[in-house]
């Protein structure tokens, strides 16, 4: 384990950032402080550290599990995880479900409705600012933090992530209203999920009750903080162990597959020619050019549809046709998404 530094090179609003004798893995220590407003609202709520770090760790591993990469190494105290150092994009990613805090505030909708699909929308990490609300050309043209693609590929694991967290959270009798995420670059460029997973940046309710299990008790001094933040950390171990013993999670979409495999044309036939001559023998004179090949089929998860193809060509050349004498035709369709 990398030795530990005492003075952090950040001090957060709700975590102190560590650097480690590695320059590309830091320690992220989890305070009890709770800030709300935008700092206006200070307070702490007991024992949230330990319980924000031990919620992201398994939230992150869940993450992991489905291909997707996140910063999380490991968990190496109560409060503190090991992380990958990432250069953070300056944006909010926040991903809602169900109206709650400043989107009913900015469009006058009342808190609970459903919404139609979930919306993925971009705040600018700016306390001074107020992290105000984005367009993607503001993004993209005024700030300059980012690209068209690198917010496309945001967009889709974020709404992949929401899929993966609302079908666990139900599970375990939690609605997800909504959830903030951070991503950010590491050394060699990978777009890595990161920051924390915890009742700090997500709105849960309890599926039966609508009662709050987030920092909205302590926004709106509802009380028990402290016991919510321990309910969602027992839900999440739950969560867990149910899925444990389920088949992993797979949110990759599905695709069927077929693939035709020809001689070439220029290519001596014995098995076709043999085929036609014994249709002509049978009165067919018609035909001609009679080729016998074969037809694979079969299914492939892939995170999208020009990766699965790629995939499959590069099975049909290292394994289901022989590129020099056959030709090769695939066919692909979603199963599922
Ligand atoms: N893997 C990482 N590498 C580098 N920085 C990270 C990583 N994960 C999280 N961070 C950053 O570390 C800080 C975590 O501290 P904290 O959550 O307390 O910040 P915060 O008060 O919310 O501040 P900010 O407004 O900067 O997010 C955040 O700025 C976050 O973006
Ligand atoms: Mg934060």
């Amino acid at each position: 384990m990398p030795s530990l530094s005492t003075k952090p090179i950040y001090s957060g609003k709700a975590k102190d950032i560590f650097e480690t004798d590695d320059p590309s893995i830091l320690r992220a220590f989890f305070r009890d402080s709770a800030t709300a407003f935008n700092a206006q609202k200070k307070g702490e709520i007991q024992n949230k550290g330990k319980i924000n770090a031990s919620i992201s760790a398994l939230l992150f591993k869940l993450v992991e599990q489905t291909g997707i990469k996140t910063h999380f190494i490991n968990q190496v105290s109560d409060n503190e995880l090991l992380v990958k150092r990432v250069t953070i994009i300056p944006l909010e990613v926040i991903i809602r479900n169900i109206a709650a805090g400043s989107l009913c505030k900015r469009l006058g909708i009342k808190e609970g409705k459903v919404l139609k699909a979930p919306i993925v929308e971009f705040s600018y990490k700016n306390d001074e600012l107020g992290d105000p609300l984005l367009t993607k050309a503001y993004i993209i043209n005024a700030l300059e933090v980012s690209d068209e693609n690198t917010l496309r590929q945001i967009t889709n694991l974020a709404l992949k992530i929401n899929e993966l967290f609302k079908e666990f959270f139900l599970n375990v009798g939690i609605k997800v209203v909504d959830f903030k995420l951070e991503f950010g670059f590491d050394k060699d460029g990978n777009l890595l999920l990161a920051d924390e997973l915890s009742p700090d940046n997500f709105r849960f309710w309890d599926a039966k009750t609508n009662e709050k299990l987030d920092k909205d008790r302590f926004r709106q001094d509802l009380g028990n903080v402290e016991g919510a933040y321990e309910e969602m950390l027992k839900r999440v171990k739950e969560g867990v162990n149910k899925s444990s013993i389920q088949p992993q999670v797979n949110i990759l979409p599905s695709f069927l597959v077929r693939v035709q495999v020809l001689p070439k044309s220029d290519i001596l036939d014995p098995q076709g020619q043999a085929i036609e001559k014994a249709l002509m023998s049978l009165g067919y004179k018609d035909v001609k050019n009679v080729k016998v090949g074969k037809e694979i089929v079969f299914e492939i998860s892939s995170d999208s549809e020009i990766s699965a193809r790629e995939k499959v060509k590069e099975m049909c050349e290292k394994l289901l046709a022989n590129p020099v004498i056959e030709d090769y035709k695939i066919e692909l369709v979603v199963k599922n998404k």
